[in-house]
């Protein structure tokens, strides 16, 4: 069902973990699935130095999970808000069509995170 850039993706995930001094924080759901996906943004002047996640969800929410994470470093939070989960299946090369949805939760989370920072940061 899957390609070989999400197998070796999920095999290898990058950036799994918390990150103590994140300064944004968005977790989401699937009502679809029930999985959970978390991301941690540490942002400083506007751009996002560092970030990881925590997925409890199935392979392609972890390979999202870790391509999304891999393409926010370096953004500024702008150009994280335009991040697509169309462009997270690109960088997968493809996810079933079953399995998009699982995309969508990595741009909610970065959403949410950046919501979150944004919140706390009088931004
Ligand atoms: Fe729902 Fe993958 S099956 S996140």
């Amino acid at each position: 069902m899957y390609n070989q850039k999400v197998i070796d993706t999920f095999s290898n995930p990058k950036n799994v973990g918390e990150l103590p001094d994140a300064n944004g924080i968005g977790m989401v759901g699937s009502a679809e699935c029930g999985d959970i996906m978390k991301i941690y943004l540490k942002i400083e002047n506007d751009v996002i130095v560092d970030c990881k996640f925590q997925t409890f969800g199935c392979a392609a929410a972890i390979a999202s999970s870790s391509v999304a994470t891999e393409m926010l470093k370096g953004m500024t939070v702008e150009q994280a808000l335009k991040l697509t989960n169309k462009q997270v299946v690109e960088e997968l090369e493809g996810l079933p069509p079953q399995k998009i949805h699982c995309s969508v939760l990595a741009e909610e989370a970065i959403k949410a995170a950046i919501e979150d920072y944004k919140s706390k940061n009088n931004k």
